[in-house]
C-alpha cells in the first residue's frame, strides 16, 4: 500500500476477532507510537474517550456502538427487562466520557433502539442484531466519508492553500475523514495543496495527527501555532479553511475544537470561505442554536503541565479549559455532509439534509 492509502484506509476503531473486545490506536501515542489498545470493560472504553486515545466525532460514535455490544455481550440474563436494565446502565455510562460531540449519543440511541424495538426476541437473537447495527454504523461512517470528500473536493481548486484546525482526517472518522477527506481524494487524483496545520493547544491535534496524516499521505503541510492563522491569511495564502464539527444546530451554530470560532473570525475579515464538514449524524436538531450546545470543559492540567516537562505555571494560577467553542452560523460559508453542500439559511437547508 502506498503513503497515501495508508493513511486513508486505517482501521483505527475496529471490532476484535473475538467480538469481546474492542481494537483501536490510541491517538495519544502518535506520532511517536502507533500502539493499538484492547477495550475489553465498560471502564476500558470510557477511559479511552474520555483520554481522547480514541477521539474525533464520528470515530467515537463507531467506538461506543462496538463498545455497548461487546458489553451487551458480557450481560448475564435471560430475560429482556434484565438485560435492557443492565444495557441502560452501560449505556448511559459510556454516555457520559464526552458531551459535546453528539455522535457518541447518536450511536448509543441507534443501538438502544435495536434493544427496544425487538423486546419480543430472544437476548441471544438480540445480540445478532446488535452486531450487524454496530458495523452498519462503521460502514455508513466510511460512506459518509467518502461523500463529504467529494462535496468538498468540488469546492477547491488545484494548488489551493487550505488552513485546518484539530483533526478531521481517517484517525478521527473511519476512512478519508471530513474536513482532510478532500485533500486525500483531491491527491489521490493528482491534485496538490498546501495545507497549513493548527496546532491546537492545549491536545496538540493538528500538530501530532493532522500533520501526521498529511505528511504520511505525501500532502504538502506546514504546521503552524494556532497564533500564526492571521498572519497566514493575511500573506494570501489561504484560499479555504475546512474544518470538522462535534455538534451542529439546527440554525447551523457549530461546536468544534476550541479555536474554531476564532479562526471564522479571521477568514470572514479576510475574505476566505469557511467551510465546516461533517456527517449529517453531527446535525442536532434539537439544538435550536449554539447557546443549546453543552461544552465540555477539561482539566487545568492539560494546560499547564501536559507534554512540559515542568509545569509551565504556577499550581495555583486559575485556567479556563472548554474544549469546544461554537462558531456563528453567520461566518459559516457552506456545511458540507453526505448528503451535498448546504448554504444559508442554515435553518432551511439542514432541515432538508435531516428529512432526506
Ligand atoms: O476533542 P477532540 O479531539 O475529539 O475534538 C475533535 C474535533 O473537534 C474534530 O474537529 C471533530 O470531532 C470532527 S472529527 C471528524
Amino acid at each position: 500500500m502506498d503513503g497515501l492509502r495508508q493513511v486513508t484506509h486505517i482501521d483505527n476503531v475496529r471490532l476484535g476477532e473475538d467480538k469481546a473486545s474492542v481494537v483501536i490506536i490510541d491517538q495519544t501515542q502518535l506520532p511517536s507510537k502507533a500502539e493499538y489498545l484492547t477495550l475489553r470493560t465498560a471502564k476500558d472504553l470510557y477511559d479511552a474517550i474520555f483520554e481522547l486515545k480514541v477521539r474525533g466525532a464520528p470515530a467515537i460514535g463507531i467506538c461506543a456502538g462496538f463498545g455497548i455490544y461487546v458489553l451487551a455481550r458480557t450481560i448475564d440474563a435471560d430475560h429482556y427487562d434484565d438485560f435492557y436494565s443492565q444495557f441502560r446502565k452501560y449505556r448511559e455510562y459510556l454516555d457520559s466520557a464526552r458531551p459535546t460531540a453528539v455522535n457518541l449519543s447518536w450511536a448509543l440511541n441507534r443501538m438502544e433502539r435495536v434493544v427496544t424495538e425487538h423486546k419480543e426476541l430472544p437476548v441471544e437473537e438480540i445480540l445478532r442484531l446488535l452486531e450487524a447495527e454496530c458495523n452498519a454504523i462503521w460502514q455508513e461512517d466510511m460512506e459518509m466519508c467518502r461523500a463529504i470528500s467529494g462535496y468538498g473536493l468540488s469546492l477547491l481548486k488545484n494548488g489551493d492553500g487550505i488552513l485546518t484546525h484539530c483533526n478531521a482526517g481517517p484517525l478521527a472518522t473511519s476512512r478519508y475523514g471530513t474536513a482532510l477527506g478532500p485533500l486525500f481524494l483531491g491527491k489521490e487524483q493528482g491534485m496538490e495543496f498546501k495545507v497549513f496545520a493548527d496546532e491546537t493547544r492545549p491536545l496538540l491535534q493538528g500538530a501530532r495527527l493532522t500533520s501526521y496524516e498529511l505528511q504520511k499521505a505525501g500532502i504538502d503541510v506546514t504546521l503552524i501555532c494556532d497564533n500564526m492563522a492571521s498572519l497566514v491569511m493575511k500573506n494570501g495564502w489561504i484560499q479555504a479553511c475546512l474544518v470538522g464539527c462535534d455538534r451542529v444546530a439546527a440554525n447551523g451554530d457549530t461546536a468544534n475544537k476550541i479555536g474554531t470560532s476564532g479562526v471564522a473570525i479571521l477568514a470572514k475579515h479576510y475574505g476566505i470561505p469557511f467551510y465546516v464538514l461533517g456527517p449529517s449524524s453531527t446535525v442536532d436538531l434539537s439544538c435550536k442554536t449554539g447557546e443549546d450546545i453543552r461544552i465540555e470543559l477539561r482539566s487545568p492540567d492539560e494546560i499547564k503541565k501536559k507534554f512540559y516537562q515542568a509545569p509551565m505555571a504556577l499550581e495555583e494560577v486559575k485556567c479556563y479549559n472548554p474544549a469546544f467553542d461554537v462558531t456563528d452560523h453567520s461566518l459559516i460559508t457552506a456545511i458540507i455532509t453526505e448528503h451535498g453542500i448546504c448554504y444559508p439559511p442554515y435553518t432551511e437547508s439542514l432541515a432538508r439534509v435531516i428529512a432526506g
